[in-house]
């Protein structure tokens, strides 16, 4: 990997080699390489159908791969899954996660028991949570009335209850307006400040951090890598600029990051 970071000490704790997964004989993940080292903010870009989800879905030990090594955290995730859930959040797209009846405080005080947050704890996190993503006024209100951005921002906070080491997400600015897409990267890149891993599925380009970096999935295969403050410009068109690369390229990553800023 030529876009790891240069301190040598910094810690992997995602390692995936040769992921493949078919579905019948749609062969989605053909050899899939993919790293991420601890603080890392790391964005999956892809068409749609590409196997974004299916890859999160394998790092987390939601699916099995017909072939490869998953390691997260140090854990062998095929064998051992369920040691990962208390270590990772997770936001899955569409996911219907939350106790719809119940209220935004409840559904973070059972997610964070189910975690094994002690009460005390678990409380004072969803207090700081509901009061960053601005929903500290509408704790009591059941999930079903809330919009959809309020919803994904709950997703979040029940993703983060239980301070994870890592975080997953898919596809979570879809839907958002301007000024909430904003806000969730805000917050997203204040928490990978802090030492947060973040490896997150994203169609939206165009506000990441500037030391996100941006994998393309294309053809079953982890394609380019690049840090984002090298392809953003040419009118946020990400995808402009990964095809030119592409072409551009005999296939040596060290020449995909460079000079592609003004
Ligand atoms: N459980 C499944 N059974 C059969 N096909 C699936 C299943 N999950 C995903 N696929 C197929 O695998 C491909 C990749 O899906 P997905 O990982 O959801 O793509 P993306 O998230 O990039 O849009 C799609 O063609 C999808 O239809
Ligand atoms: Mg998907």
């Amino acid at each position: 990997m030529s876009l790891q970071k240069g301190d040598a000490t910094v810690k992997r704790v995602i390692e995936l080699r040769g992921i493949r997964k078919s579905f019948g004989k749609h062969i989605v993940l053909n050899g899939v390489d993919f790293f991420a080292s601890e603080g890392d903010f790391r964005v999956i870009v892809g068409e749609n159908g590409s196997g974004k989800t299916t890859l999160l879905k394998i790092m987390i030990g939601l699916l099995l791969p017909d072939e490869g090594q998953v390691k997260v955290l140090g854990i062998d995730v095929k064998k051992h899954w369920k040691k990962l859930s208390s270590r990772t959040g997770v936001v899955l797209a569409n996911e219907r996660s939350l106790y719809w009846k119940l209220s935004a405080w409840e559904n973070l005080d059972i997610f964070g028991g189910i975690y094994g947050v002690p009460r005390k704890v678990r409380r004072e996190k969803a207090k700081e949570l509901l009061e960053r993503v601005g929903l500290w006024e509408h704790k009591d209100k059941p999930v079903e009335n809330f919009s959809t951005g309020m919803r994904k921002r709950l997703l979040l906070c029940k993703a983060l209850i239980h301070n994870p080491k890592i975080l997953f997400i898919d596809e979570i600015l879809n839907g958002l307006d301007p000024a909430a897409v904003r806000e969730m990267v805000d917050y997203l890149s204040e928490l990978n400040s802090s030492g947060l891993t973040i490896v997150m599925i994203s169609h939206v380009l165009h506000v990441l951090p500037d030391n996100a970096q941006v994998a393309l999935l294309r053809n079953g295969k982890i394609e380019i890598q690049a840090r984002y403050r090298d392809i953003k410009g040419e009118k946020n068109d990400v995808y402009k600029v990964f095809e030119r690369l592409i072409k551009g390229s005999d296939g040596d990553e060290n020449d995909l990051a460079g000079d592609q800023g003004d």
